[in-house]
């Protein structure tokens, strides 16, 4: 009878595993947690979702072998239209995610293309490995949920799960309270080395009114603006981008133009993002993906400060 989906609370299950993990990964790790203050209850197979998050630790344990930084964190998020855009395997509505961050090696481009392909591994044949990543995704999605990860090669790597939250009656009245979205004219620069992500985003702020530009590199992104065939009222860019990072564009951004306002935006969770000094305080900063009030409200918040 136990091979059947049960609800579980993701804050008791990473509560409870924390010690075991803590064990599993050298001692030059530190462990932690940052767990939702409400319950977050998913349907799964029972042993399915630790089996999940420890394979995820390991990876991230493996990617640190001088010690670093190892950061779990579960949270309840409403996903709406925008993020199903993205996440074409989401259906909006209550979900909860669980992100693992560390400050390993990171990843480039095409490792990430197929670290969720089976007997995928950069480990070398020495060890029987491979299959972690794609047993994961296989769970995560027969649960109904998606995996995706955010990393940089030297900059560490941030993978998120998206899980439907287990419907109560609570969620529900919640989702009938629709939050208004931010509204605008001016004209935004998005900046994204994903076409996919800077489209979506495009057709957002474009559907609340905003004139939207898109450019897939920072020096894309200057160059765009030194035509100057209208202005910009704010330069929308992702953090980490092959060449020139996001940071360095701000800076050049807030050099030559300083009258645009920036807004950072990244797949790393903010608390990672400000903790590794990413960013100063006092700057704009939103984490993908996002749902359409959160960015469209984030936008108008930063254009009117
Ligand atoms: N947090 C991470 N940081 C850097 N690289 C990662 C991370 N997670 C996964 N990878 C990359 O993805 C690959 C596939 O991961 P996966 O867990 O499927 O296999 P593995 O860890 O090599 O072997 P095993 O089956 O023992 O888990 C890894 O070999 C590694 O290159
Ligand atoms: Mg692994």
């Amino acid at each position: 009878m136990t091979n059947r989906p049960v609800v579980v609370n993701l804050k008791a299950v990473v509560g409870s595993l924390k010690e075991m993990l803590r064990r599993a990964i050298p001692q030059n790790i530190a462990l932690t947690t940052q767990l939702d203050d409400s319950s977050s209850e998913v349907s799964m197979y029972p042993g399915q979702i630790e089996q999940v998050i420890m394979s995820l630790v390991l990876n991230s344990s493996d990617a640190m072998p001088n010690g670093g930084q190892l950061t779990i964190e579960t949270r309840n998020i409403e996903l709406d239209e925008t993020f199903a855009e993205i996440h074409k395997t989401l259906q909006p509505g209550p979900h909860v995610m669980i992100a693992v961050s560390d400050t390993g090696t990171g990843m480039d481009k095409a490792t990430q293309q197929k670290m969720f392909e089976p007997f995928c591994t950069t480990k070398g044949s020495a060890r029987e490995t491979g299959p972690g990543l794609s047993t994961a995704y296989g769970i995560v999605r027969q649960s109904g949920g998606d995996i995706q990860a955010y990393s940089e090669a030297g900059h560490g790597t941030t993978v998120k799960i998206y899980l439907p939250q287990v419907e109560r009656a609570a969620s529900r009245s919640r989702l009938a309270t629709p939050v208004p979205a931010g509204r605008g004219t001016e004209r935004i620069l998005v900046v994204d080395d994903s076409a996919a992500i800077a489209n979506a985003v495009k057709r957002v702020l474009g559907l609340v009114g905003y004139t939207v530009l898109t450019a897939a590199s920072g020096p894309d992104a200057l160059q765009l603006l030194a035509r100057r065939d209208g202005p910009v009222h704010l330069a929308m860019t992702d953090l980490l981008m092959p060449g020139m990072s996001g940071v360095e564009l701000g800076k050049q951004v807030a050099q030559v133009h300083p009258g645009i306002k920036v807004l950072y935006t990244s797949g790393y969770t903010s608390g990672y993002v400000r903790q590794h000094g990413l960013l100063g305080q006092g700057v704009h900063f939103i984490e993908k993906p996002y749902s359409f009030s959160t960015l469209t409200n984030k936008v108008r918040e930063v254009l009117n400060s």
